[in-house]
C-alpha cells in the first residue's frame, strides 16, 4: 500500500496517452492501461477530458475509465464543456467528479478559465443536474475574485484554478509576473475556502513549478497530465508519478 499524500491529492490526466494512440489510429498505447499504472504508481485519481472534437479521449475510453476507477476505488474526474450533449454523457457515466472547462475547437489546449460570471445561466442548471446525479462539480477558472464568487453562485462545490499562465510566465523568464499570478492564486484560494469551495489547481504543472502551488495550504488536489506523460517517455510513467508525488509531499512537508 502506497503512503497517502495527506490533505492533497494528485490526479493524473491521461489524455495524452490517447493523443499518442490516435496518432496511429489503433489501440496502443491504451489510456485505461495507463490509468491503472498511474494508480499503482500513487495517483489518487484519474482525470480525463472528453473534448467535443474527441481529439484524444473518446466515449468508450470514458466509460472504460469509469469502470476501472470503480474497480480500483479511485475517483474519476471527467472534464467537459458545459453543453447539453456532454451533460447527457456525464449523467450516464456517473463519475465521482465533473470539471466544467471552456472549450474552443481551434485551441491547442484549454486556454484560460471558464467565464463563470458571464455564463451563470448556462452553467447553473448543468451543475445542479450533475450534483443531483451524484457527481462533485468543479469549475476551471482563473483565480480572480469575481469568477470565484460566480462559481459559488453557480452551485459549484470546487474551483480548479488554471495554473497555465503562471507556468508560462516561468517558462518565459517572467518571474515577477509568475510571482503575481501565484499571489493571486494564494488569495483566491483563501476566498474560495471562505465560501466553502474546495480548491484544486491544474494546467502546465511540472517538476520545476509544482512546489509553490502544492504549498498553498487550501490546495486539495492537483491535476497534472501533459508533463507527466511527456516525462514518462524518458523515465517511465511510474517513476514520473512517484517523483511528482515526492515534490508535492516535500512542498507540504509530508514524509512519504
Ligand atoms: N486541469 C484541467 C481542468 C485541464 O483542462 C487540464 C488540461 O486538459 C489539466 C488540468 C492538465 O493540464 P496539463 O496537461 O497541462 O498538466
Amino acid at each position: 500500500m502506497l503512503p497517502k499524500l495527506d490533505e492533497i491529492r494528485l490526479g493524473v490526466n491521461i489524455d495524452h496517452v490517447a493523443t499518442l494512440r490516435n496518432a496511429r489510429g489503433g489501440a496502443h498505447p491504451c489510456p485505461v492501461d495507463a490509468a491503472r499504472l498511474a494508480v499503482e504508481a500513487g495517483a489518487d485519481g484519474i482525470t480525463a477530458h472528453l473534448r467535443e472534437d474527441r481529439r484524444h479521449i473518446n466515449d468508450a475510453d470514458m466509460a472504460n475509465l469509469q469502470a476501472l476507477c470503480l474497480e480500483l476505488g479511485k475517483p474519476l474526474n471527467f472534464e467537459m464543456a458545459a453543453t447539453r450533449d456532454m451533460l447527457d454523457i456525464a449523467l450516464a457515466t456517473k463519475p465521482h467528479a465533473v470539471c466544467l472547462v471552456p472549450e474552443n475547437r481551434t485551441e491547442r489546449t484549454t486556454e484560460g478559465g471558464l467565464n463563470a460570471a458571464g455564463l451563470h445561466n448556462q452553467i447553473t442548471p448543468i451543475a445542479r443536474a450533475l450534483a443531483e446525479n451524484g457527481s462533485r462539480v468543479s469549475l476551471f477558472i482563473e483565480a480572480v475574485p469575481h469568477q470565484i464568487e460566480a462559481s459559488h453562485q453557480c452551485g459549484a462545490q470546487v474551483v480548479e484554478f488554471h495554473t497555465g499562465a503562471y507556468a508560462h510566465a516561468l517558462d518565459t523568464g517572467e518571474k515577477s509576473q509568475a510571482d503575481g499570478l501565484l499571489q493571486a492564486m494564494r488569495l483566491g484560494a483563501k476566498q474560495a475556502a471562505r465560501l466553502g469551495l474546495e480548491v484544486h489547481f491544474g494546467h502546465g504543472l511540472t517538476f520545476d513549478n509544482v512546489a509553490p502551488v502544492a504549498a498553498i495550504p487550501q490546495a486539495k488536489e492537483l491535476n497534472i497530465g501533459h508533463f507527466i506523460i511527456g516525462e514518462a517517455v524518458f523515465m517511465g510513467l511510474e517513476p514520473a508519478i512517484a517523483k511528482m508525488r515526492r515534490l508535492i509531499a516535500g512542498a507540504r512537508k509530508i514524509n512519504i
